[in-house]
């Protein structure tokens, strides 16, 4: 059990309920819990009902989620789930609103995943002048934070961003720079915005992320696993991290940027390559669940 809870929120990385309770079971509590179509077409019972040949309709897949996050949602403390739209490249911003309202409603703790994307923006900056709380997925700019700031400014509920260290780590860039980096940025801001440092792999981006004093870290069960493993360690004093990719090779640094947060958010230079190849995957994955229409 942990009995030095960190100051940053710590969420599960997840779309399996019996995971959940199990991370809890370990930790003691869990703050909250991410979701992505990826995630839930492994779950379990989705998973089953594949493999004896029943792939579901869209509105099979979509009772599916609204059954697993009911299911979480009692679990998680005051960081609540997060649930994301299915968005693919053409999805426009009014259709994900359409999606995030009626998810909004599924539980009394959601946040509306949608991506940090130009639709994706207009989405949460309608979302939150309707009281939605949201979560930028897919970010892996300082200029994406920017834009997720200034198109939320004036949310009455905080508003998550969340920096994949990880997939930048995989093409060999430092993951944990743009954590760094948005913070930094974010010092001049007015908090509206917190950072959830997702797409962690391995201890090191964990204790990276409480070190930089991330808002909130989206962990996978077994990350959490180890940690608990070893103790829970935290980051010492003198903590730095070492920034190596899997293979030991340096990982490139990521420098800052000057950005003024007060630019309109159309303004920022928000294309990025992992955020087009992330919906791509997670619109791949969530086919993968539904039946082929005839
Ligand atoms: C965050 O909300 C995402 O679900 C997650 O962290 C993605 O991690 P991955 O890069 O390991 O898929």
């Amino acid at each position: 059990m942990l009995t030095n809870k960190p100051k940053a929120k710590i969420l599960v990385d997840g779309g399996d309920p019996d995971e959940t309770l199990r991370v809890k079971n370990l930790l003691g509590f869990v703050d909250g819990q991410t979701t992505n179509p990826s995630l839930i077409a492994k779950n379990p019972e989705i998973q089953q009902r594949i493999a004896a040949g029943h792939t579901l309709s869209p509105q099979e897949e979509k009772d599916e989620y609204r059954k697993i996050v009911r299911t979480i949602s009692p679990l998680v403390g005051d960081a609540g789930v997060s649930i994301e739209v299915f968005a693919d490249l053409d999805t426009s911003a009014e259709d994900m609103l359409a999606q995030g309202e009626e998810m909004f409603t599924w539980i009394p703790n959601a946040y509306i995943k949608y991506p940090c994307t130009h639709e994706g923006l207009r989405a949460a900056e309608m979302s939150v002048q309707r009281g939605l709380r949201v979560n930028m997925t897919l970010c892996f700019s300082q200029d994406q934070a920017a834009a997720v700031y200034a198109a939320t400014r004036g949310t009455k509920e905080p508003v998550y961003v969340s920096p994949f260290v990880g997939r930048l780590d995989d093409r060999g860039e430092n993951g944990i720079d743009v954590i760094k980096n948005i913070k930094a940025m974010y010092k001049s801001g007015d908090g509206h915005v917190h950072v959830l440092s997702a797409s962690i792999r391995q201890l090191d981006h964990l204790l990276a992320s409480f070190a930089l004093n991330a808002e909130l870290v989206t962990v996978p069960a077994k990350v959490l696993e180890k940690w608990a493993a070893s103790n829970f360690p935290m980051p010492a004093q003198d903590f730095t991290y070492k920034g190596v990719g899997a293979n030991a090779q340096p990982l490139k640094p990521i420098p800052y940027k000057e950005l003024d947060l007060n630019r309109p958010w159309q303004s920022f230079d928000i294309a990025h390559e992992l955020t087009t190849k992330g919906i791509q995957k997670f619109v791949a994955d969530y086919r993968s669940t539904l039946k082929r229409s005839a």
